[in-house]
């Protein structure tokens, strides 16, 4: 047993998404979230840029005790995934592989879309892991920048976001593609708004359980599991207020989070 907390971290609110499948299979883990708030976006950011943020990011969840860490970006997890685990030797999981994972499920006509930030879709990373499952899988992925400052906006489901989605979305549509993979973590803010436009045929796929999942069965097999209330801590490197709103929103219940000089770590 281990009763200190997880670190969830991402470039904003992205991550809130993570935390709340966390919450769902790992009820009794006390989480510290942090989420980048003045840095926001990672998407267009270079390898080394995000990699220097997150290692300070999760400096700053070690100063606060945790056991283990999700990163909650899918912008960190295809860039700097090694770099971290080369740099800390806590347990850390990424997002991409879960959804990887759950994508190559659910496909049944094996024709899939991938959406993420330009790092992301630059990285190559979902489509090689798709590759090295399913050769025959056809990968067809596109780059969504917009959908991030949407999602920090709040603005999800309105015309702007809808003419927005249409916009990036219809050449994927148009592949026949059956899955698609939110590959970022502010995505699924706007699932809403995404299933309207790709239509109920084609499955959306949220890599964000199968994430929880997976540290859930790596605490479990180090014997690190944690009996807990539950807590949930936030902090911030920006103004809290609009990370407040998007917060209560996305975890129903008042959220209300700290803001940390976060160059300090
Ligand atoms: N939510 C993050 C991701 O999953 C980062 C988005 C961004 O900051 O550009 O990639």
């Amino acid at each position: 047993m281990d009763n200190r907390p997880i670190g969830v971290f991402d470039s904003g609110v992205g991550g809130l998404t993570v935390v709340k499948q966390v919450i769902k299979a790992l009820p009794k883990e006390d989480i510290i979230y942090f989420g980048d708030t003045a840095r926001v976006p990672y998407g267009s950011k270079s390898r080394d840029t995000v990699t220097k943020f997150s290692s300070q990011i999760i400096r700053f969840l070690l100063s606060k005790d945790v056991k283990a860490v999700i990163i909650a970006c899918n912008t960190v997890s295809s860039n700097c995934f090694e770099a971290l685990t080369a740099e800390f030797s806590l347990p850390i999981i990424e997002v991409v592989t879960p959804g990887v994972e759950s994508c190559v499920e659910t496909t049944k006509n094996k024709i899939v879309g991938i959406i993420g930030t330009e790092a992301t879709i630059k990285s190559g990373a979902y489509e090689r892991k798709i590759k090295e499952r399913d050769k025959s899988i056809e990968v067809y992925s596109k780059a969504c920048p917009l959908f991030v400052p949407l999602a920090e906006e709040g603005w999800i489901d309105n015309d702007i976001a809808i003419l927005t989605a249409k916009t990036y979305l219809r050449e994927l549509v148009e592949k026949n593609i059956d899955s698609i993979i939110l590959g970022c973590t502010h995505y699924p803010l706007l699932k809403k708004c995404i299933g309207r436009v790709i239509g109920d045929n084609v499955k959306i796929v949220d890599p964000a359980y199968a994430a929880a999942v997976k540290m859930k069965q790596c605490l479990k097999k180090n014997d690190m599991l944690g009996e807990n209330s539950g807590k949930v801590e936030f902090f911030v490197s920006d103004n809290t207020e609009k990370f407040d709103f998007v917060c209560g929103f996305v975890l129903k219940k008042e959220c209300v989070a700290e803001k940390i000089e976060i160059e300090k770590f």
